[in-house]
């Protein structure tokens, strides 16, 4: 039996434990962080473009920090957070946002910490310092860009390897041109996204280093639109580790481009047994080349490949035919690998079959 003691110690625990928890998201006062605030939502930039409905993207419900709206070329974002170093230091995100802001320098927030970064609508910013962030790099677990001018790839990939903690990445609209080889290399990483399936945006990425990918055992969904991309390497999409999971990787691929013959022999084989959801997005394909998607669709008995919004320019002629002959779906449609195939009733008697 629960004592009236017992049951009211139990209460004021509970209000203690609530008391920590609110102080512990209590923002500080803002003079000290003019013209920055601090705020306890922001909304992630996938949520708005995308409805991205993952409840982490929503809203931070957490202390963050917000510089908007600001194009006075002598604001200079060390000095605000020199002054917040005195006073708290941990904090969920930082949102740099509708700035004029060119530049991120050395050690930009001093002693204090993020989790997310976040770079919105600052067409002017160019370049990033190396060693911005790397004073809590271990701390970022998110990094957003949307609307910028960065371009430097070497830059950006160097500190990106350094968040040896990093969940998600999410980069639109910026001018990066090149995926260095062997970009990714993170445990925890499971997101990464350059552009958007509904073409609102886009990264204009020309290259795909090779083995970009290959150290993110758990990666879960890469997502690349660009209409500058013309090919895909062999080892561009190389995986390292046979997955201990039976986590499906998503692969979203798009961009005007990309035709029949932008895929290297064995591109898209080099996924060590793990299965793959391949999904092909308002490309210049014509057809699905035989030696490239047959050997794709064999790594795994459940890898799929989904052209349904690529196959306004897709041709039922010979080069198609391989998918009827070997894919021909059950007549209760269960198992159906080619999706958005359009040409399962046409009659391919005429194409001779290279025996
Ligand atoms: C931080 O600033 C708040 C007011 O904004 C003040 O109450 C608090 O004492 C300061 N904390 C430290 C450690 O200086
Ligand atoms: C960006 O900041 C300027 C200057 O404060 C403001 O006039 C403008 O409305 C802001 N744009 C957006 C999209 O908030
Ligand atoms: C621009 O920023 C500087 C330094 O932050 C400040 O002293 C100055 O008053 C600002 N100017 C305007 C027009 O806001
Ligand atoms: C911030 O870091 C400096 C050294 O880089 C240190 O001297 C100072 O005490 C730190 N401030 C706080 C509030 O931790
Ligand atoms: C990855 O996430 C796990 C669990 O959240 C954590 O313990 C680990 O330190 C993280 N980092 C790395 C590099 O694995
Ligand atoms: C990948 O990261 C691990 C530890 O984080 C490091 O030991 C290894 O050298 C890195 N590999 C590459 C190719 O960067
Ligand atoms: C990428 O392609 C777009 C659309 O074709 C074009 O406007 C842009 O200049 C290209 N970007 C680069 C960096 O070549
Ligand atoms: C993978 O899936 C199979 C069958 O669906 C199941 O038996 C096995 O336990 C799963 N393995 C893991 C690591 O989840
Ligand atoms: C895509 O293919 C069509 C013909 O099928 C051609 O007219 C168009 O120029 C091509 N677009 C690109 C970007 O290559
Ligand atoms: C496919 O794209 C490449 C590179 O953009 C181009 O050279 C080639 O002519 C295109 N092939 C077809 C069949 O459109
Ligand atoms: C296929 O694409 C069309 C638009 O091109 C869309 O309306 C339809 O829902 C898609 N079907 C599937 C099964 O995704
Ligand atoms: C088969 O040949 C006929 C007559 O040449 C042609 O009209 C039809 O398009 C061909 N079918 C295929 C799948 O190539």
């Amino acid at each position: 039996m629960v004592g009236r003691k017992t049951l009211a110690s139990i209460i004021i625990c509970i209000y203690w434990q609530q008391f920590l928890a609110f102080s512990q998201f209590e923002c500080p006062s803002d003079s000290l962080i003019q013209p920055c605030s601090c705020v306890l939502t922001i909304p992630s930039h996938t949520y708005l473009l995308f409805n991205d409905f993952n409840p982490e993207t929503i809203y931070i419900q957490q202390r963050s920090i917000v510089c908007e709206h600001i194009h006075n070329s002598t604001f200079d974002l060390q000095t605000v957070f020199v002054n917040l170093s005195d006073n708290e230091t941990d904090f969920d995100s930082f949102l740099l946002y509708n700035t004029t802001i060119a530049h991120i320098p050395a050690n930009v927030f001093s002693n204090v910490t993020f989790k997310s970064l976040m770079f919105q609508d600052n067409p002017m910013l160019t370049t990033i310092d190396e060693n911005a962030f790397t004073s809590f790099k271990d701390s970022v677990e998110v990094f957003e860009t949307l609307n910028t001018n960065l371009s430097d790839s070497k830059q950006i990939f160097s500190i990106l390897k350094q968040f040896t903690n990093l969940r998600r990445v999410s980069m639109h609209n910026d001018r990066l041109t090149i995926i260095p080889d062997y970009a990714f290399n993170h445990t925890n990483l499971t997101n990464i996204w350059f552009g958007l399936e509904n073409r609102r945006t886009s990264q204009p990425i020309e290259t795909i280093g090779q083995y970009a990918f290959y150290d993110v055992p758990n990666l879960r969904l890469l997502r690349i639109f660009s209409p500058n991309l013309t090919h895909i390497d062999k080892y561009s999409y190389a995986q390292r580790k046979r997955s201990s999971s039976n986590i499906t990787l998503h692969i979203y691929l798009g961009g005007q481009n990309l035709n029949s013959t932008s895929f290297s022999p064995t591109s898209l084989s080099r996924f060590r047994s793990r299965s793959v959801f391949l999904r092909l997005y308002y490309t210049n394909m014509t057809y699905l080349d035989e030696l490239i998607f047959q050997p794709f669709l064999e790594t795994h008995p459940s890898s799929i490949v989904d052209i349904n919004y690529t196959n306004t320019n897709l041709r039922c002629d010979c080069h198609s035919a391989w998918i009827q002959y070997d894919y021909l779906r059950d007549l209760d449609q269960l198992d159906n690998r080619v999706y958005g195939y359009r040409c399962w009733a046409t009659d391919f008697a005429n194409c001779t079959l290279n025996i």
